[in-house]
């Protein structure tokens, strides 16, 4: 079982099959589809056959490597393949769910020998493939990427370029789209501009299908901050919708601030329907949208109580939420698996929206957005750090995400703080 992972579901396993010229994307997709369906809860993993080939061949393979005409180098890549292959059925066969096998599969002939093997151990396959004919972003993507890869190290980039320029033209004598003879198939066309499905059914597809419509690759942050400090954390009290403290209305007032100063008026604002972080919204002074699915974590017959309070009245409760913080649910509440599965549409629009994002909200429904963000296991969910009065801004990378924090004054002096630090 993979570290931070959750029990498998009965459900019949799956792999994204990529497919796709260098440089077109497809490391970038396949980390985003591992990212949201372990979120999701799934056990998924990535197989990228670059990284075999670095580990078991080296990384310094010139262009010539990738010549279809290089018989000794067409064998090697295709024993780098196969061995991935193999571990993603291991994966599969030893308790992951989904597993996403990245590779370029350019050829219907290779794509036939992993559908092929994986059709012998009853594997569902779908091909993601994505493609790209628009020179500026492919060679965007060349040097954000390629050039940087470690198959370049401590190579000039101009010579890294070009030698990559001619890796990809070695791939395209023989490139070969998939047809729809080949099964079942998402082909992302220019960044998204334009999706063709072919044989896309059931839930779980159609979410990802969903998933992938909103990616883009534009640069932005997203930044994060809970609502300033509110009369019930002051008492120390959960839930409830009280409004904020003397202390929590000057953080809203700095917050402004920071926002006008690093991010501006260009940024989209999400809150709560809650009033505390409406409030700490109404001193930017700019629009802000409200969602439902952002409120805090339910906490059920426990609202209004403090956590002293729950131990004293309800000890069983209390005890069973610190053996299993996470699939904890509070008594006709929520716990932090019921909060990531209605965080979903928050994700999309996340992912959607090219403008910075600022998401005013609540410690449990800002964990697990984090987690999102940050790749973290749903099970590290409840014991992620986000203090009141702290600004996270979240800066996507090619394949992760940079993290940086901002405590602003005034540090609330609530109890919640004093007693979070022991829960
Ligand atoms: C690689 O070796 O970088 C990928 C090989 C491939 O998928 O064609």
């Amino acid at each position: 079982m993979l570290a931070g992972a959750l029990p498998s579901r009965t459900q019949p396993k799956l792999a994204f099959v990529m497919v796709g010229l260098p440089a077109r994307g497809k490391t970038f997709i396949a980390r985003k589809i591992v990212r949201y369906l372990s979120w999701l809860g799934y056990r998924t993993q990535m197989f990228n056959v670059g990284s075999y080939r670095r580990a078991r061949l080296g990384s310094h393979q010139l262009h010539s490597f990738f010549d279809p005409g290089n018989v000794a180098g067409q064998q090697a890549r295709r024993d780098v393949a196969m061995a991935a292959l193999e571990d993603m059925l291991a994966f599969l066969d030893e308790g992951g769910d989904i597993a996403i096998y990245d590779a370029t599969n350019s050829t219907r002939e290779r794509r036939a020998l992993v559908a092929a093997r994986c059709a012998e151990v009853g594997l569902e396959v779908v091909f993601v493939e994505s493609t790209c004919n628009d020179p500026k972003i492919v060679e965007t993507n060349i040097r954000a990427t390629k050039a940087r890869s470690p198959d370049y190290e401590g190579v000039p980039e101009d010579e890294a370029v070009r030698d990559f320029r001619l890796r990809i033209a070695h791939y395209e004598k023989a490139y070969q789209e998939v047809g729809e003879e080949e099964g079942p198939f998402v082909r992302i066309i220019d960044v998204g501009r334009k999706m063709v499905l072919h044989r896309i059914q059931g839930y779980l597809l159609a979410r990802v299908v969903h998933f992938l419509l909103n990616l883009h690759v534009q640069p932005r942050s997203v930044w994060m901050t809970r609502h300033g400090e509110s009369a019930f954390n002051v008492l120390g009290r959960i839930g409830g919708d009280a409004p904020l403290s003397g202390t929590g209305r000057a953080y809203a007032s700095q917050l402004a601030n920071v926002v006008r100063d690093r991010v501006g008026s260009t940024v989209v604002v999400w809150t709560s329907t809650l009033r505390r972080t409406i409030e700490t919204a109404e001193h930017l002074e700019l629009p802000f949208r409200v969602w439902r699915a952002l409120d805090e974590i339910d906490a059920g017959v426990c609202d209004g109580m403090t956590y002293a309070e729950i131990a004293r009245v309800m000890p069983h409760e209390y005890e069973a939420r610190q053996n299993d913080k996470f699939r904890y649910r509070y008594p006709r509440g929520e716990s932090y698996q019921d909060v990531i599965q209605r965080l979903e549409p928050v994700i999309f629009e996340l992912e959607r929206e090219q403008a910075p994002v600022l998401v005013i909200g609540h410690q449990a429904v800002l964990r697990a957005l984090y987690a999102y963000m940050m790749d973290r296991p749903p099970l590290e969910c409840p014991f992620v750090s986000v203090p009141l009065h702290t600004v996270l801004e979240l800066e996507p990378t090619a394949y992760g995400c940079d993290e940086r924090r901002i405590e602003l004054p005034p540090l609330p002096v609530s109890q919640e703080e004093i007693r979070e630090t022991m829960d």
